[in-house]
């Protein structure tokens, strides 16, 4: 067995569900005649921002805004590199007010925020991981914003074509497990959600990564937040979770069933402040 992998403290930023729900439908896992529960919504958003906390991480949140149900998923409104903030242009009109609110906290907070000129949907699309930011398109984020990013963090930013519409950010077919390392990191991800190319460039890049099926990813388990130690996961994707303890990580499942009807998960509620 490998030596076990070191935690590193993290700051993430996540926003409360007070006014969570499903109102439109702009990805295949939404559909507007669902009832969500959203008391067991908070409590189950709570949860994860306990598990956060009792493994040591700080936790921001922004103030909810009613009428916007997917505030929630803070994720996408931006990322966040070395302290610079390369903010959000959401494809969906409903999401697109969802910024203003965010760039505002990080404003107060003390951090310069960079309009994206193209659509562009944070850390939904765009994943750091050791010297690049992998970057995912296809369905929200353009291309022309990945060139955008890449000139702004002056970060090589790789492109990585996605092609299910199940998988229509990145972080929900894949999710780094450790940002560093001897090899510049290391990822876990679901192959058939990329194009043939993409698919290759994964394979030099991440020779070690943890592959994925179907099932883990349509179990939201590729949406999972790790330190480097622990994944915080989908308890639905247990099978998923058993093969990292082979490598040392410890899984933390965290139940965010309400959210999955919004096409959301564990990732999608938490967006990481990289100072
Ligand atoms: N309903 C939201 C949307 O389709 C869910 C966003 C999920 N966020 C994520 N980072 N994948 O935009």
């Amino acid at each position: 067995m490998p030596d076990s992998p070191v935690p590193r403290l993290r700051r993430y930023l996540v926003c409360e569900p007070r006014h969570f729900a499903v109102q439109y439908a702009i990805n295949p896992w939404m559909h507007p005649d669902t009832r969500v529960d959203v008391d067991l919504a908070q409590e189950q958003w709570r949860s994860l921002i306990d598990a956060y906390r009792s493994h040591g991480h700080a936790v921001d949140a922004v103030e909810p805004v009613p009428g916007l149900p997917d505030m929630v998923f803070a994720a996408n409104s931006a990322v966040v590199v070395e302290g610079r903030v390369f903010g959000s242009l959401f494809h969906a009109p409903e999401r697109r007010p969802e910024s203003t609110h965010y760039d505002l906290w990080f404003k107060k907070a003390g951090y310069e925020v960079h309009h994206p000129r193209s659509i562009s949907e944070g850390e939904g699309d765009f994943v750091p991981v050791g010297r690049h930011v992998l970057a995912g398109t296809g369905f929200r984020t353009t291309r022309e914003a990945h060139r955008e990013a890449q000139e702004f963090f002056g970060v090589p930013v790789i492109s990585l074509t996605l092609v299910d519409p199940y998988f229509y950010h990145l972080d929900t077919a894949l999710f780094v497990l450790e940002e560093d390392g001897e090899g510049g990191g290391n990822v876990c991800y679901y192959p058939e959600a990329f194009s043939p190319g993409s698919r290759a460039v994964l394979e030099r890049l991440y020779p070690d990564a943890v592959l994925a099926t179907r099932q883990d990813a349509m179990s939201w388990g590729l949406n999972s937040v790790s330190d480097g130690r622990h994944v915080f996961i989908a308890p639905q994707a247990e099978a998923l979770a058993a093969r990292f303890d082979a490598h040392g990580y410890v899984p933390v499942p965290v139940d965010l069933s309400e959210f999955h009807k919004a096409g959301g998960g564990i990732k999608c509620c938490t967006q990481e402040i990289r100072s």
